[in-house]
């Protein structure tokens, strides 16, 4: 067993505990089979499925289309602020459970006001669910508009002028949804406006995507962070750029597996990332899609790779000093993780 550890079970229940934030979580993959049927039943929204093990066989993927599909065919039951209420309340108890201390929360608005939901709705009921969190468990949180990269740039410009009036709540946009063949600079103006706008800026690449599209979401976005990145490892010339500028990648094993980005765990480059220099995290995604919330992932990419307890203690210090919170407040989560390292 690796240093630190009599077991893996010991590992085990060292990660339960381990504080901890999450930055790659799409609110719309937290929607758990039990909730659709519910909210589906709440709207009169026919769904395809008669039970919860139906649903739950519908979930196998052989790539990241094949699970969009779904995705957004599941999404449709979200109607009303209270059911975004409801879906984000159940993703927040469910990360506290994971010692999870800090949230940088995606969301599809265009997945919504396409079938005709208000923004308004969707921005309430999101943010109702994360000001209460705060209020009641003192989780904080960051909110990310996510443009489907699959839409036209024209279509974003437009979905960047309804948020205006949110942008107080707004802290950063994304590009997620189908890769290949959506690069970023299709998108570079809409966030250069975004960026001019005060927000950060990530972005999904090298999920499916080839490594250019990494450069492209680096010199053409001007990302903070980059959601995936597992293709970059391709190109040793690009692994040591980001190394170098400490890009935070945000990582998420349990979905690499479920859309056939790694072949079996033990082959997930996690542990390459790190050993490279990279600023790893690990992550959920699509937690109810994907068979697991974040301490899920941690457990079983530690299982795949016999990670330590230092790999374990960077990775839970890298989703921190990659988060949006300000400098004070990150000190003070990293020095609960050294405290939590030395038990
Ligand atoms: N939308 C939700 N999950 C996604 C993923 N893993 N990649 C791209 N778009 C997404
Ligand atoms: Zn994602």
């Amino acid at each position: 067993m690796h240093d630190g550890f009599a077991s893996a079970e010991d590992r085990a229940a060292f990660i339960v505990a381990l504080p901890k934030a999450e930055l790659h979580l799409h609110i719309e993959g937290s929607l758990e089979p039990e909730l659709m049927f519910e909210l589906a039943q709440r709207n009169g929204v026919a769904i395809p499925f008669t039970n919860i093990d139906e649903v739950r066989a519908a979930y196998a993927f052989s790539n990241l289309q094949d699970f969009l599909d779904i995705y957004y065919q599941g999404m449709g039951v979200l109607h009303t602020e209270q059911d975004f209420y409801d879906l984000t309340a159940a993703y927040l108890a469910r990360a506290r459970a994971d010692a999870v201390r800090h949230v940088e929360i995606f969301f599809d608005p265009q997945g919504h006001t396409e079938r005709g939901i208000a923004f308004e709705t969707v921005i309430t009921g999101i943010t109702r669910a994360l000001d209460d969190a705060n209020a009641h468990f003192g989780m904080t949180s960051k909110l990310i508009l996510c443009f489907l990269r699959h839409l036209s740039e024209a279509e974003a410009e437009a979905t960047l002028d309804e948020a205006l009036p949110y942008l107080d709540r707004i802290d950063g946009v994304g590009l997620d949804s189908s890769e290949n063949g959506h690069p970023p600079a299709k998108f570079e103006r809409v966030f250069a406006r975004a960026r001019a706008l005060g927000l950060k800026i990530v972005a999904h690449a090298g999920e499916e995507g080839p490594p250019a599209y990494v450069y492209e979401a680096l010199d053409l976005l001007k990302v903070d962070r980059i959601d995936h990145d597992n293709r970059s490892l391709e190109d040793p010339a690009l692994v040591a750029r980001l190394a170098a500028a400490g890009m935070t990648l945000t990582v998420c094993p349990l979905s690499n597996l479920k859309l056939c980005v790694v072949a079996d765990m033990a082959a997930h480059p996690l542990k390459i990332m790190l050993d490279a220099g990279l600023v790893a995290t690990v992550n959920s995604d699509d937690p109810s899609y994907f068979g697991g919330y974040v301490n899920a992932n941690y457990l079983a990419v530690a299982d795949a790779l016999d990670l330590s307890r230092a790999d374990l203690v960077t990775l839970a210090r890298n989703s921190f000093t990659g988060s949006f919170l300000e400098d004070t407040v990150k000190a003070k989560h990293l020095a609960a993780i050294d405290a939590y390292g030395r038990t």
